[in-house]
């Protein structure tokens, strides 16, 4: 089984895990190539929900096409859950995440609902969280400064430019990346993160950050996990 199957495995197994939820709410919905499975699973069952919440550009357009309602984050109460991937997800659920740049939305939406529900595949599991190179969204003026402290954390620093992104984001290559808050993103290799909540807070202080891709706080409440084998259901 390659790894597009087993992203759409785990998007039908979040789409019956979000029917079992009751009718007439509104779901937050993630970024990145998983979730587009799940978007896609979802939507010839989409009015089981009033409407959706998304979290970036790319996951509105495509829940339009689908026929979806997007509702301003701003209009909605709270959500019963937000449903997305992750690039690294650790035994206690922190993840690592914003390898698609859509971390700093991703982040507000996951606050905003009862429950996390992470979606992916076994490569994503990891002891310890810190091979993938941690996301952080930054004011670009900051660059400088914020890169400075982040390598005092004991991590190299880059600033990801477009061409390193996914190609449907459409950007010129060579130019920094801007993500769909006009931010930029430092990619941080070479951390190893023994403690995700202390290194959260810790990022999130330094002037000219936006968001850190560490979501220990907004951690996963339930991981749906593909493999060979099927689906796996954790609660966390
Ligand atoms: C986007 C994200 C994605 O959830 C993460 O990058 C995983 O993406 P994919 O499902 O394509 O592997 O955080 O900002």
């Amino acid at each position: 089984m390659n790894q597009d199957q087993l992203k759409q495995m785990v998007g039908e197994a979040a789409r019956d895990e979000v029917l079992k939820l009751p009718a007439g709410q509104v779901l937050g919905i993630g970024t990145g190539s998983t979730a587009n499975c799940f978007i896609d699973a979802l939507a010839p069952f989409k009015d089981h929900f009033v409407g959706t919440v998304s979290s970036s550009n790319a996951t509105t357009e495509r829940l339009l096409k689908h026929g979806f309602k997007v509702l301003d984050p701003n209009d909605v109460q709270g959500l019963p859950a937000y449903v997305d991937g992750a690039d690294e997800i650790d035994p206690l659920g922190h993840m690592i995440k914003g390898g698609g740049g859509a971390l700093t939305r991703e982040k507000i939406i996951a606050s905003m609902a009862k429950q996390f529900i992470c979606i992916c595949d076994s490569s994503k599991q990891v002891p310890v969280l810190g091979n993938f190179a941690l996301p952080v969204e930054i004011i670009p003026l900051s660059q400088g400064v914020v890169s400075r402290e982040l390598e005092k954390l004991g991590g190299k620093v880059s600033l990801r430019l477009a061409k390193s992104t996914r190609a449907d984001l459409n950007q010129t290559p060579s130019e920094p990346f801007v993500t769909d808050n006009g931010g930029w993103i430092l990619d941080v290799a070479g951390l190893k993160i023994a403690d995700p909540l202390k290194m959260e807070v810790q990022i999130n202080q330094i002037a000219g950050v936006i968001t850190v891709g560490l979501f220990a706080k907004e951690k996963a409440n339930i991981l749906l996990v593909s493999n060979s084998a099927g689906v796996e259901r954790i609660a966390l």
